[in-house]
C-alpha cells in the first residue's frame, strides 16, 4: 500500500517536471528511435502484398527526411552480427510515414519479408533519387515490371488524391495475378480517381510486351507519344521503352531495379587491397562489391547499379572492366565497385 502511494507521489513529481508532455515522452525519446550515429526507425506494420513480397510500415526518428515520391532510401538491418544495407523504394505517398516493399532477392529483403515484426529497429539513410514526378506534370504513361511498381505506386498514391483528374495510364507487367503487387488498390485508385487508367499485362498469358513502333503500346495508348513517359523495372525492360520513346525524339525517365550483365564479362581475376595488406579473388560476373560481401567485407556502397556513385574507391593499379559493357579503364581515378570487376588484376587503396 505503502509502495503505491510512494510511487504515485513519485510520478506526481516527474510529472510536474514534464508537463505539458507525459513522463511516457521524454522516455521514447531514448527508446528505439534514437541513436547518436544512424538515424533509426521502427516497424510498425507488416503487410503481405503476394507469396514472396511485404510491405514494411515504419516509424523514422530524428534525422530522418520526408521523401518525395519516387525516391529511394538505404535500409540497414542486423543480419549475424554485422550491419548490412540495401536500397529500397518507398511505396508510401508523400507526407505519410514510409514503407517500403520488398520481394525477397537476397539475404536482406528475405530478412526483411520473412523477420521484421512491429518492433523491429531498422538503419535509415535519407531517401534519395532522380526518379520523380515533374512539378506540374501533363499527361502520364507509367510502363513498369514487377517490383518496379513500388516507386510508382507512391507516385500514384500522392498525384491522384491531389488531382482526381490527372490523365494517367498505368501499363503493369507482372508474371502472373499472383505475382501483380497492389492489384487491387490499383483498381480501387481507378474507381475513386476516373483520370487513372490500368492495363495489367500478365506475361506468363500475355508473353512479352512489344517494344516496337508497331507493337503493343501503340494499340494500348494510342497517344503514349504525347505523353510523359516514365517506366520502372528491370534493366532489359527499362532499355526498351527509353529505345521506343527515343525513336519519336522523346524521353523517358527511368528507375532500373537490376544491371544486365555482359557475359564476356566474367572469368576469374583478383582484387588488392592495399591498405590490409589482402587480396580477394572475383570469379564468375561478380562484381567487386559482390565478391568482396561475400567474403565478409564492407564496402561503400547505395543503389548497387551504378546510377548514385556511393561506392567509388581509388584505384592504383591494374585495371576494371564494366560488367554491363565490358569496356576496360586502367587510368588510376576512382571506379564504381558496383559495376566494375578486375581485368584481370587491380589495386584498390581501401
Ligand atoms: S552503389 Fe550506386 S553507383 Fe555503385
Amino acid at each position: 500500500m505503502k509502495k503505491n502511494r510512494a510511487r504515485k507521489v513519485l510520478k506526481f513529481a516527474v510529472s510536474q517536471f514534464t508537463y505539458p508532455r507525459d513522463p511516457k515522452d521524454f522516455l521514447q525519446v531514448f527508446h528505439n528511435l534514437t541513436s547518436a550515429r544512424y538515424t533509426r526507425g521502427v516497424v510498425s506494420r507488416v503487410v503481405r502484398e503476394t507469396s514472396d513480397t511485404s510491405t514494411i510500415f515504419f516509424r523514422a526518428g530524428d534525422g530522418w527526411i520526408p521523401h518525395v515520391a519516387g525516391q529511394w532510401a538505404r535500409i540497414g538491418v542486423s543480419l549475424n552480427g554485422k550491419r548490412v544495407w540495401r536500397p529500397f523504394s518507398i511505396s508510401a505517398a508523400e507526407g505519410h510515414d514510409p514503407s517500403i516493399t520488398v520481394k525477397v532477392n537476397g539475404e536482406v529483403s528475405q530478412n526483411l519479408v520473412h523477420e521484421a515484426t512491429p518492433g523491429t529497429v531498422l538503419y535509415l539513410e535519407e531517401p534519395s533519387g532522380q526518379f520523380v514526378l515533374d512539378e506540374t506534370p501533363s499527361s502520364i504513361l507509367f510502363i513498369v515490371a514487377g517490383s518496379g511498381i513500388t516507386p510508382v505506386m507512391s507516385m500514384l498514391r500522392t498525384l491522384m488524391p491531389r488531382r482526381p483528374d490527372h490523365d494517367v495510364v498505368l501499363l503493369y507487367s507482372s508474371r502472373t495475378p499472383e505475382d501483380c503487387i497492389f492489384h487491387d488498390e490499383i483498381l480501387e485508385l481507378a474507381d475513386q480517381f476516373p483520370g487513372l487508367k490500368p492495363i495489367f499485362w500478365f506475361s506468363h498469358e500475355d508473353g512479352r510486351i512489344d517494344f516496337s513502333e508497331t507493337g503493343d503500346i501503340p494499340r494500348l495508348c494510342p497517344d503514349y507519344q504525347d505523353r510523359e513517359i516514365y517506366s520502372s523495372g528491370p534493366d532489359a525492360f527499362v532499355s526498351q521503352v527509353q529505345e521506343l520513346a527515343v525513336l519519336h525524339g522523346g524521353q523517358s525517365r527511368v528507375e532500373r531495379f537490376d544491371i544486365t550483365r555482359r557475359t564476356s564479362a566474367s572469368g576469374n581475376g583478383e582484387v588488392y587491397f592495399s591498405r590490409s595488406d589482402e587480396t580477394l579473388e572475383v570469379t564468375g560476373a561478380d562484381s567487386i562489391l559482390e565478391a568482396a560481401e561475400n567474403s565478409g567485407r564492407q564496402l561503400p556502397h547505395g543503389c548497387r547499379i551504378g546510377i548514385c556513385r556511393s561506392c567509388l574507391v581509388p584505384m592504383t593499379d591494374g585495371q576494371v572492366s564494366d560488367i554491363r559493357t565490358g569496356d576496360v579503364t586502367q587510368d588510376p581515378g576512382l571506379v564504381q565497385t558496383c559495376i566494375t570487376r578486375p581485368a584481370p588484376w587491380v589495386a584498390l587503396d581501401i
